[in-house]
């Protein structure tokens, strides 16, 4: 089974799914990794590995869909059982989504549907919340909005700042995201048109 991971930055969570792959704990392997900044430290991470490391920098394209055609004739190039965004931070078009929907996952840092969107620790802090931490869902056409596959929780603690929670969230992002992966390459995880499940109970 195979894998395709877009990314934008450090690429730890890569680095996790990677890790897995490695201990025969990811279910299938990752046969690209797509960048749309070209200094991502997750692209060091790919090649590290001996996987295929593309940039697709999407200042070079004048639309939306036009970036996202780039971005699908790379991955079919691929063919990829699964697209998982691991920290890419672009939106992607209607017209990408709908044609990988119900194999495209995403990480995100909150316990959605609360805090959607960007700056989740420090909106998360500002609320006073007790507990925080992280998603693995489907990517539907609704940002951060596809239903959750799995979730990790962490405390807030005394004197929790934006940097310690981010840290801790982080971590989690890292033990649950393979595990989410592994169920769909296994054959496990389904997207049914309107949620997912797994061994084919409802989540
Ligand atoms: C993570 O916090 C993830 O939840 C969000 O982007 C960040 C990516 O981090 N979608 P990394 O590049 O995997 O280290």
């Amino acid at each position: 089974r195979r894998v395709v991971v877009l990314i934008s930055g450090s690429g730890s969570n890569l680095q996790a799914l990677i890790d897995a792959q490695h201990h025969g704990e990811l279910g299938g392997d990752i046969v690209a990794v797509i960048s749309n900044v070209a200094n991502a430290h997750g692209l060091v991470r790919a090649r590290d590995a001996g996987i295929d490391a593309v940039v697709l920098p999407h200042g070079e394209y004048d639309s939306r869909d036009a970036y996202d055609g780039a971005l699908i004739k790379v991955i079919e190039r691929h063919q990829p059982d699964l697209i998982v965004l691991a920290g890419f931070m672009r939106i992607l078009t209607p017209r990408f989504v709908q044609r990988y929907l119900g194999r495209m996952l995403n990480v995100h840092p909150s316990l959605l549907p609360a805090y959607r969107g960007l700056n989740t620790h420090a909106l998360a802090l500002a609320d006073g919340v007790t507990e925080h931490g992280c998603s693995v869902h489907f990517v539907t056409e609704e940002l951060d909005g596809g239903p959750v596959i799995v979730q990790a929780a962490v405390a807030v603690t005394e004197g929790e700042t934006e940097e310690s929670l981010r840290e801790k969230v982080h971590t989690r992002e890292h033990l649950i995201y393979p595990i989410a992966v592994k169920w769909f390459l296994e054959g496990r995880l389904r997207f049914d048109g309107e949620g997912a499940t797994l061994d084919g109970t409802p989540l």
